[in-house]
C-alpha cells in the first residue's frame, strides 16, 4: 500500500498553489492525465489529496466521518462569517438536526407561498433598477440584491427583509468579505477582516434579538419561515436553540444560497445570452403554458415549463458554482478499489465539476444544451432507484443521493445541500419574471465573460455587462 502519487512542484511549502489557485480545473484535468483519479498537492503546507470520477465523487461523499469530516476542513473558514455554535462549530450530529430544521420550512406547502413574494420583490426590483426602455445593466449585481431581498423575504421573515435597507445587507457584506480562500488558507494569520466579523456579529445580534423577541411577545401571528422553526424547535436532547444560535443559522443559511443562488442565475442569463435562440424557446414556452399575456406562474406551473428547470439544471453542469468540496481525513483511510492509503491530517478534494464536463456522460459536453434534460439520463434513473434505499440521515431520501452519479452540483451524502428545490424555484421564478419583461443580449465588446476562481463560489469575471431591452414598451 501506498500514497496517492504527489504532483511535483517548484516551490517549498507554497507548492502547487499558484497553478492550481489560478485554473483550478486545468490543473485538476492535467494531472488527471498524469496520476489518474488520485493524487495529493501541496497548498501553503496543506497536502491536498484530489479524487476525481464518480469513484472519486463518492468516496469523498460517503466516507466515513469517523475517518473524514467537514468541519475540521472548513471551520476555521466559516466560524468566524456564520458565527458559533452552528454548523461546522458544532458536532455532526447537530448539524444534522440544524439541517433537519432547515428541511421542514423548505417544503412544498411554504414554496407555493413563497413564489408570489419572489414575483413581487422581482417586480419591486425591476421598476426601481430597471428603468429604462433599453440599456445596459451589471447583472450580477442586480441579481446579488434580488436573491438576496427574495431569500430573507421567504426564509427569514418580513421583518428581516424590511431591515435590509437599514444596514443588514451591509452587515452581511461585511461577513461574506471573510469568505475567502485566502482565509481557507491562512487559518493562522490575524487577518483584519475577522474583527470586522466580530463588530457585524454584535450588530446583527442586536438587530435579530430585537425581532425574535417582538416575535416571541405577539402570539397571534403565523409565521412560514425558517426564523419561525429556529424558535419554536426543540433539539433531541429537550434543548430550545438560544437566540445567538437562532440568529447564526439564519446567517449561515442566508450565506449558503446568496452567491450559489445568485452565480446560478446570472450564469443562466448569460449562457441564455450566448445562446440567444434559446431565450426566444423559453419565451415561447412561456406563452405556450401560461397563455398571450403571461400571467405570474403558480407553484404547480413551474413544471409545466420544463425548459425553466432544464435550464437551471444545465447551468449547474456546464457552471457549477461549487467546484471544490473539502473534507479532512483525522484517521488514515484506504481509497477503494486501490492500493492507496491517504495519511491523517491530509486533505480530500473532490470536484463533480470534472465528471460534469466529460463526454463520458454528457455528450458534447462543452456546449450549453439544456435539451439534453429532456430526457432522463441513466444516472438520473439510478438515484430515482435508489432512493429511499440509501442512507437516510434524517431529513427525507432526496438528501441521500448515490454519489455514483456523475453530475452532483448539490453534493451528496450527509452534507448533502438542503436548498436544492427553494434554489431552483427561487431562480426560475426570477428568470421567468425577468424573461416575461426583457430581452437580453451579451455586450458585444465584452461577450461571455470567464469563470473567476478567486472566490469560493465560482462567479463571472466583474463586471458582468448585459444589456436589456424592454418587451411590449
Ligand atoms: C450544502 C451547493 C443553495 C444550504 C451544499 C453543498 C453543495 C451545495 C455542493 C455540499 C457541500 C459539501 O459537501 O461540502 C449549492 C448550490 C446552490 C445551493 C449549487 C444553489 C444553486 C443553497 C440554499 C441553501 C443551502 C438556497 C439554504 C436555504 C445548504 C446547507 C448545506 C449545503 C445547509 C449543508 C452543509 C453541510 O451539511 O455541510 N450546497 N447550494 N444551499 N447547502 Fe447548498
Amino acid at each position: 500500500d501506498s500514497q496517492p502519487p504527489m504532483v511535483w512542484y517548484w516551490i517549498p511549502f507554497i507548492g502547487s498553489m499558484i497553478t492550481f489557485g489560478i485554473q483550478p480545473m486545468t490543473f485538476m484535468r492535467k494531472n488527471r492525465a498524469k496520476y489518474g483519479d488520485y493524487f495529493t498537492f501541496l497548498m501553503f503546507g496543506k497536502r491536498m489529496t484530489v479524487c476525481l470520477g464518480v469513484e472519486g465523487n463518492s468516496f469523498v461523499f460517503n466516507a466515513k466521518h469517523s475517518h473524514v469530516n467537514a468541519e475540521d476542513a472548513y471551520n476555521h473558514l466559516t466560524k468566524p462569517v456564520f458565527g458559533a455554535e452552528v454548523v461546522y462549530d458544532v458536532p455532526n450530529h447537530v448539524l444534522m438536526e440544524q439541517k433537519k430544521m432547515g428541511k421542514i420550512a423548505l417544503t412544498n406547502e411554504n414554496f407555493k407561498k413563497y413564489i408570489p413574494m419572489i414575483i413581487e420583490e422581482t417586480n419591486l426590483y425591476i421598476k426601481e433598477h430597471l428603468t429604462k426602455d433599453s440599456d445596459t445593466i451589471d447583472i450580477f449585481k442586480a441579481v446579488s440584491e434580488l436573491i438576496i431581498m427574495t431569500a430573507s423575504r421567504t426564509l427569514m421573515g418580513p421583518e428581516i427583509r424590511a431591515q435590509l435597507f437599514t444596514g443588514v445587507a451591509e452587515l452581511y457584506t461585511t461577513l461574506d468579505a471573510s469568505f475567502t480562500p485566502i482565509h481557507f488558507l491562512f487559518e493562522w494569520l490575524p487577518l483584519p477582516s475577522y474583527y470586522n466579523c466580530e463588530t457585524a456579529h454584535n450588530e446583527l445580534n442586536k438587530i435579530f434579538g430585537k425581532i425574535i423577541n417582538d416575535r416571541r411577545a405577539q402570539t397571534d401571528k403565523k409565521y412560514d419561515d425558517m426564523l419561525n422553526v429556529f424558535m419554536t424547535y426543540v433539539y433531541k436532547d429537550g434543548n430550545k436553540l438560544t437566540d445567538l444560535q437562532v440568529t447564526n443559522l439564519m446567517i449561515a443559511f442566508l450565506m449558503a444560497g446568496q452567491h450559489t443562488s445568485s452565480a446560478t442565475t446570472t450564469w443562466s442569463l448569460l449562457n441564455l445570452s450566448n445562446n440567444h435562440d434559446l431565450i426566444d424557446q423559453l419565451y415561447a414556452q412561456m406563452k405556450d403554458v401560461m397563455g398571450d399575456d403571461l400571467p405570474y406562474p403558480e407553484f404547480e406551473d413551474l413544471n409545466k415549463m420544463p425548459m425553466l428547470q432544464n435550464i437551471v439544471k444545465e447551468t449547474l453542469r456546464t457552471n457549477p458554482p461549487i467546484i471544490q468540496i473539502l473534507r479532512k481525513v483525522t484517521k488514515p483511510i484506504a481509497i477503494p478499489k486501490t492500493n492507496y492509503i491517504v495519511p491523517a491530517e491530509n486533505y480530500l478534494l473532490s470536484s463533480p465539476a470534472v465528471t460534469q464536463s466529460e463526454s463520458e456522460y454528457f455528450i458534447d459536453p462543452e456546449s450549453y444544451m439544456p435539451s439534453r434534460w429532456e430526457t432522463k439520463s441513466e444516472f438520473e434513473k439510478i438515484d430515482e432507484d435508489l432512493g429511499e434505499a440509501t442512507t437516510d440521515y434524517g431529513f427525507g431520501s432526496m438528501n441521500s443521493k448515490s454519489a455514483k452519479s456523475p453530475y452532483l452540483p448539490f453534493g451528496a451524502g450527509r452534507h448533502r445541500c438542503i436548498g436544492e428545490q427553494f434554489a431552483h424555484i427561487q431562480v426560475q421564478t426570477i428568470l421567468f419574471t425577468l424573461i416575461k419583461h426583457f430581452d437580453f443580449t451579451l455586450d458585444e465588446k465584452r461577450g461571455m465573460p470567464k469563470p473567476d476562481y478567486n472566490s469560493m463560489v465560482i462567479l463571472p469575471e466583474a463586471p458582468c455587462i448585459l444589456k436589456y431591452t424592454r418587451r411590449n414598451k
